[in-house]
């Protein structure tokens, strides 16, 4: 079965809602950056970021970013997959929430917290729409908090 956050985005109360519950949790937080993965974080990471005045990094798929890249690999089930955030955008002792759409195997999440860990910014929390709980994507983050609105089983 296939999730798809699309048709969500066709309904301009149903987004609002969904956005207006991460920012509700992370406002009072001190977060200084959200990170949201490519692609469909930078759907839902830039509104949060703006509405709790934090700034907005781009983790992408390598290759894509023009300036100077820090990456981590994952394992799929078939092979790696990496992604990248450039040099210099976050510092030490920042604190970050990382944004996704969806966690399934957790590989894209685990590279994201290791990315941010690897230049000491703390990750608050990962946040997603979706979690499809019997890939068990959650466990790969260690004791790394994740925050869903929707069970995708
Ligand atoms: C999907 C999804 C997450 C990731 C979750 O992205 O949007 O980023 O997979 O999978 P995981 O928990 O097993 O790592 P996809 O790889 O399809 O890339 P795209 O968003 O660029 O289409």
């Amino acid at each position: 079965m296939f999730q798809d956050i699309t048709t969500l985005l066709l309904d301009p109360k149903a987004f609002k809602d969904t956005i207006d519950l991460f920012v509700e949790r992370y406002r009072d937080q001190n977060i200084s950056v959200v990170a949201g993965v490519e692609a469909r974080g930078f759907i839902f990471g830039p509104p949060i970021a703006l509405a709790i005045g934090a700034k907005f990094v781009p983790m992408r798929k390598p290759k894509k970013l023009p300036g100077p890249v820090i990456s981590e690999e994952y394992s799929l089930e078939y092979g790696t997959d990496k992604i990248e955030m450039h040099v210099g955008v976050v510092q030490a002792g920042e604190r970050a929430l990382i944004i996704d759409d969806l966690i399934a195997t957790g590989g894209t999440l685990s590279a994201a917290i290791r990315l941010l860990e690897r230049v000491e910014v703390q990750v608050v929390e990962c946040a997603c729409v979706i979690e499809l709980p019997e890939l068990k994507g959650r466990e790969r983050l260690g004791d790394k908090a994740l925050f869903v609105l929707v069970n995708g089983s």
